[in-house]
């Protein structure tokens, strides 16, 4: 190379150091780039990667936890802090009841909902929206969450339900903006769900949520992706404590 560059006509060498300079720092500087992805050490992590990097681009979720423990400890404290349990359990209760009978006693006009119907609230919290299908008659109803409420509530994790496969008629969440793993909320709703049954989601589009969301979710097809098995069949707007949209699948 050294004996080369001497037989070049002199004109060029200036060209070729900075050509040399030019690409030493292009190479220093994509070693610069920082990369978006945590590390992490196991499989089960790299795949939530590969699903995550699959997301459709409406729907981001947000980064900052470092490990689903951390997550499930930020999910918890809110769940637990006793003055919004105490609020949840009194001030709240009646009102929220209320308004859930109402959104259920629709559904039940528009038959996407019966007496009949093995229900589920999946992040249900105190279970406000258990009592409320017990009110307009859907007796069969339970909800789950990170921390029990019992009778209403069991507990159990929305990324892995505690239930088998095909026995609900009726789920209904309004906190997919929680799921740290959207893929796997809806996964276990399809894998819980009859043949036919029925999940309600109430979501926000037109704004961002509150501080323990996991997730930002800007238009209704990320949604439609990830319910692989299943046909939208309803979207309307709602007034439902601060989410604006109701969306309707149903399991093929
Ligand atoms: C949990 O909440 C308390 C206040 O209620 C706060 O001081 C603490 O930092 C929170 N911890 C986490 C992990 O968010
Ligand atoms: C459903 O249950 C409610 C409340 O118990 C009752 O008023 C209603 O008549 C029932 N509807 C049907 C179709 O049985």
């Amino acid at each position: 190379m050294k004996t080369d560059l001497h037989k070049l006509p002199i004109i060029l060498k200036p060209f070729i150091l900075f050509l040399f300079v030019s690409l030493s720092v292009l190479a220093f500087l994509s070693l610069q780039t920082p990369h978006q992805i945590p590390a992490k050490t196991t499989t089960a992590a790299a795949a939530d990667d590969a699903a995550e990097e699959n997301l459709p681009s409406d729907l981001k979720i947000r980064p900052g936890y470092t490990s689903y423990e951390e997550y499930l400890q930020r999910q918890l404290n809110k769940t637990l802090n006793p003055k919004l349990r105490e609020i949840w359990t009194t001030r709240d209760w009646d009102r929220k009841v209320r308004v859930f009978s109402d959104f259920f006693a629709n559904l039940k006009q528009r038959e996407l909902l019966s007496n009949g119907s093995k229900s589920l609230c999946i992040g249900a919290r105190v279970g406000q929206e258990v009592a409320a299908l017990k009110r307009v008659g859907v007796s069969d109803s339970v909800g789950i969450d990170l921390v029990p409420y019992p009778p209403l509530v069991v507990k159990g994790d929305f990324h892995k339900q505690p239930f088998g496969d095909g026995i609900f008629d009726f789920e209904f969440s309004n906190v997919f903006d929680h799921a740290l793993y959207p893929w796997k909320f809806v996964g276990e709703i399809e894998r819980t769900l009859k043949s036919g049954g029925v999940c309600v989601l109430h979501v926000l589009l037109s704004r961002r949520a509150d501080k323990y969301s996991a997730n930002d979710l800007y238009s209704v097809k990320p949604l439609e992706k990830l319910f692989k098995n299943s046909e939208l069949v309803e979207l309307r707007g709602i007034d439902g404590f601060g989410l604006d949209t109701e969306v309707v699948f149903r399991k093929n």
